[in-house]
């Protein structure tokens, strides 16, 4: 077959276009059963293939035909032996990737500031994270990757590790040396997962970082649907042979995944596969120029720093994906958030995402120079309007990361402990029982097991005030922490 198909996609269509007469869910039937204005809003054409895994479409829990053949086209074209589709997000196919290899009590390496599904993952495990402290970038307050050595490290210390996991890139663009990773990991004979869930581009250009099957690694996570122009909510996962089963994995992921597969989200999946093997080239070409050259006019705009690749050469910044601009604000004396906030009210703008002191802005295959205009122009007037709304020199925020938490407990057993609540301002030295995140980028401030530290309960309330999304506890206004409930000796 060749990378120009797309057996799935097209078997959809050719099922659709024979109008079958259908006595099965989904009850629109081809959208004649359901709300007519959303009918209209959305189209019959993605309602006539919203279908189900009836014989003639295969099914994704047993994939014998046309989703058989596009996951191996996309195994080729990922340089993968294996591609699996997920219809659960890349949360789903890390997960999957996860519990594949890990059984309860099992040790495995990652890094602390993972997202929350690799800890959902060890929860519902019950495997036993062994964390990595990734580099902290003091200039940008945030995390990058972890590095070979921290890992030949923690691999030493614990040689029984059944996997190490490792993000790359990081949600800013930056990449470890997941080469000298693999190599490391590999020596001691443990399999690497790679939570690729920023990385769809950077297989398929060599002005990109290394992917995870071209660094030789075990399993990736990757997000199709973020980067590479699949649907929200579609992604796969890219497995090699050798230290893992994909039998296993085929079985892992069964169990983890609806029966009712999205065929509209699977199909996304085959022809964005298809742009990318056969064009991606080029459009990354043109979406690494547009950036770099958005980056270099926002960096002559006083007091902005748009991230590039004077940041690199660091043993965890070995590598980085240029198309990701991100901004630090905090010389304009403002917060991520506000800058965030100002482009939306003023400018209509909507960035990925923002923190205390930067903001993320994706150029992708999708965007134009007249686009990234706008934004440089934008960013131009919020500059110019914070230096002239103060009159003493503009105050740069200072940048603080709060240390990671100890570990008291197995997030497992945190996580189903008898639990709780206290206050908030009270609940410093107790073992916190729920995760604490800000998202994006949804990695946790605290995890179960760790316990809770007086300067971490002060950066969530700075990322509160800032206005930022801190999510996670049962109490949503974070009145409250579920902790580890104080077993007391009985009279
Ligand atoms: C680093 C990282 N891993 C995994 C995920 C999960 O991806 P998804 O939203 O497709 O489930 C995200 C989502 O933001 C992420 O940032």
């Amino acid at each position: 077959m060749s990378q120009h198909e797309t057996p799935l996609f097209t078997g959809l269509r050719e099922h659709a276009n024979k109008n079958p007469l259908q006595f099965h869910i989904p009850g629109h039937k081809k959208g004649q059963g359901m709300d007519e204005e959303f009918k209209n809003f959305i189209g019959t054409n993605a309602l006539s293939i919203d279908l189900i895994n009836i014989t003639p479409l295969d099914d994704l829990h047993h994939p014998k035909g046309m989703i058989k053949k596009a996951q191996a086209l996309a195994a080729q074209a990922f340089g993968a032996d294996h591609t699996f589709f997920s219809v659960q997000g890349t949360s789903g196919a890390i997960m999957t990737m996860i519990m594949s290899v890990v059984s309860p009590g099992d040790k495995i390496l990652v890094p602390r500031n993972v997202h929350k599904s690799i800890m959902t993952a060890i929860v519902f495990s019950g495997a036993t994270p062994i964390f990595i402290h990734p580099e902290i970038d003091a200039e940008l307050g945030i995390s990058h990757g972890i590095t070979p050595d921290s890992v030949e490290k923690a691999l030493k210390q614990h040689p029984d590790a059944k996997a190490v996991l490792v993000i790359n890139p990081t949600y800013f663009g930056f990449a470890a040396d997941l080469k000298g990773i693999v190599d490391i990991a590999h020596r001691f004979n443990v399999p690497v997962l790679v939570d690729e869930a920023h990385g769809v581009l950077i297989h398929f250009h060599d002005h990109m970082p290394l992917s995870a099957m071209q660094a030789g690694a075990d399993m990736a996570a990757t997000s199709v649907h973020k980067l590479g122009g699949s649907l929200t909510g579609s992604s796969i996962l890219n497995v090699k042979e050798g230290l893992v089963s994909p039998e296993r994995v085929q079985t892992i992921l069964s169990m983890m995944t609806t029966t009712s597969t999205s065929y509209i989200l699977l199909a996304s999946l085959d022809a964005a596969r298809r742009r990318l093997a056969t064009e991606g080239y080029t459009l990354i070409e043109k979406t690494i120029r547009l950036a770099n050259e958005t980056r270099a006019k926002i960096n002559e705009i006083p007091n902005l720093y748009c991230v590039g690749e004077e940041k690199l050469g660091t043993s965890a910044t070995f590598d980085y994906d240029p198309s990701k601009l991100l901004i630090s604000v905090k010389d304009l004396g403002i917060t991520g958030y506000e800058a965030e906030t100002w482009l939306r009210i003023r400018y209509n703008i909507e960035v990925e995402l923002s923190d205390l002191y930067n903001i993320l802005c994706l150029i992708t295959t999708a965007d134009h120079e007249k686009d990234t205009m706008i934004l440089v122009q934008a960013l131009t007037e919020l500059a110019e309007e914070k230096a002239s709304s103060k009159n003493e020199e503009i105050k740069s925020l200072p940048v603080h990361v709060p240390d990671i938490p100890v570990l008291a407990l197995s997030p497992r057993d945190a996580f189903y402990a008898n639990t709780e609540s206290v206050l908030f301002e009270e609940s410093a030295g107790r073992i916190i029982a729920e995760f604490v995140m800000v998202y994006p980028p949804g990695i946790p401030i605290f995890i179960p097991g760790e316990i809770i530290t007086k300067e971490n309960l002060d950066y969530i309330k700075e990322n509160l005030e800032a206005g930022l999304p801190v999510q996670g506890p049962e109490d949503a206004e974070l009145k409250y922490l579920k902790v580890i409930k104080e077993q007391v000796a009985i009279r």
